[in-house]
């Protein structure tokens, strides 16, 4: 055994450990090259709030990459390297024009496919505008969301509907928000279910209810997109089960943010949240998507779309702009994630039970890089009968009171798995009859009387 680790089971053992060893952990980085960098790349990503690209440009860095996202005055998207390719200025500083944007310096204009239409300060026979094209990526702009794919054209997939974005009585509301640190960490987040118990109640000021403050059974299950938590409380003679997916690469999908647990009966209720990891570079992130908006994710309006938009949501805790003391004092996601340093260094961890999801996570993610892992591709983005692919986030709540014979411990975590048993066999019958379909198994494991 080395000094340190003897050292480090004593008291004030500091000067033994105080060596940050370096982190080598490949799967931190997303720039050029980068093995994840360009698994992530051959994946739509979104890159901005289409309300943020009106008449003026926007830069954006994205996996290391600085780009210009703009809107021509036709009204097409377009993403393009940011620098001009005649001297490098700033396409954040061109003018949209009726076909493409035209860079302030010398007027060369530029299409949204990087082919360069005009070369102005030219003699009228040069050829140089014919002789290369400007680097440019592929946009779609979807439900107020622009996307880009960054990776090889000829690997383009179809961008991916999923079920919640066509629910009926629903309203998206698109939002952003900057996280200065890792991609990773800020996404692990979303298969760690125990950090609620404490960062969003126990620990500090309670963000949601209570109910989010028992400790819940945890399980984790690889899916057939990545994977997903499931959890199970109890609530008087009621079970919460919710669980919450993430689709590789880095899709992932909340439930609702204001559950109470114990308010009636809720089957396959979905989401609150859904939303892309998109690194900006190796030490700050994006998060972009919806909040979702309805009655039954939150019945007594409790969230405030009118606070939803470009860095910015209506829950605490989420962005930099709380000021550092107020931060200190009312932590949330985001402290508790840019603190861990701006790359979170796994070799100083100490991962307990607690913690199986996080790991089987980064597990994934190595293995998706090394085509070990492929999820499930739909092609046309949809599933075969042209119905949203099926994704699981979800909360149930059902009517099963405690037995007095039996460890309700127990109990809970089998129900919890009948629950997404239930939900996973919704994958495979036609997408007209799955919700139906569900629902009826979600009732037959409810004890609650029915006529
Ligand atoms: S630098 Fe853009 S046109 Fe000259
Ligand atoms: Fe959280």
């Amino acid at each position: 055994m080395s000094v340190q680790a003897v050292e480090s089971k004593r008291a004030y053992s500091g000067y033994h450990v105080r060596d940050v060893p370096e982190d080598d952990w490949e799967l931190a980085h997303t720039g050029p090259n980068t093995p994840l960098g360009e698994y992530f790349r051959k994946h739509w990503n979104p890159v901005a709030l289409s309300s943020q690209v009106t008449e003026l440009p926007v830069a954006v860095r994205i996996m290391g990459e600085d780009l210009v996202v703009f809107r021509d005055k036709s009204g097409n998207v377009g993403v393009l390297h940011r620098h001009c390719s005649h001297r490098g200025t700033s396409l954040e500083y061109g003018i949209p024009s009726e076909r493409g944007i035209r860079c302030c310096y010398h007027g060369w204009l530029f299409d949204i496919d990087g082919r360069i239409l005009e070369t102005p300060g030219e003699p009228p026979d040069s050829k140089l505008k014919d002789s290369f094209v400007h680097g440019a990526y592929p946009a779609l702009e979807y439900k107020g969301l622009i996307f880009t794919y960054l990776g090889p054209p000829d690997e383009k997939p179809d961008f991916p509907i999923y079920d919640v974005f066509e629910l009926p009585d629903n309203k998206l509301v698109p939002y952003s928000t900057h996280t200065p640190c890792n991609w990773l960490q800020v996404h692990e987040n979303g298969i760690d279910p125990v950090h609620a118990v404490f960062l969003h109640g126990r620990v500090g000021e309670q963000h949601f209810n209570e109910a989010w403050l028992e400790m819940p059974t945890l399980n984790f299950r690889q899916s057939d997109k990545g994977m997903y938590y499931v959890t199970a409380r109890r609530l008087g003679d009621m079970i919460w089960v919710r669980s919450a997916e993430m689709v590789f690469p880095n899709f992932a999908q909340t439930g609702a943010l204001w559950e109470y647990g114990d308010r009636g009966e809720k089957l396959f209720g979905r989401v609150s949240l859904s939303r892309w990891t998109v690194p900006e570079d190796d030490t700050s992130t994006w998060f972009f998507g919806w909040r979702h908006f309805n009655d039954i994710v939150d019945p007594e309006h409790l969230g405030d779309e009118s606070l939803c938009g470009h860095d910015s949501v209506d829950f605490v805790g989420q962005t930099g702009g709380r000021g550092y003391d107020e931060g200190q004092r009312n932590p949330g996601d985001w402290e508790a994630q840019v603190s861990q340093r701006p790359i979170a260094n796994h070799k100083m961890e100490h991962l307990g039970s607690s913690d199986v999801g996080v790991a089987m996570l980064r597990r994934l993610f190595g293995q998706a890089v090394e085509d070990k892992f492929v999820p499930r591709q739909f092609p046309g983005g949809r599933k075969a009968d042209g119905g949203p692919i099926p994704t699981v986030s979800h909360d149930t709540v059902l009517y099963v009171p405690p037995k007095t014979d039996a460890d309700d411990r127990e109990l809970l975590a089998e129900v919890g798995e009948r629950v997404l048993d239930a939900i996973e066999s919704g994958h495979e019958v036609p997408s007209a009859e799955r919700i139906t379909h569900i629902e009826g198994l979600l009732r037959e494991i409810s004890e609650a009387p029915r006529d």
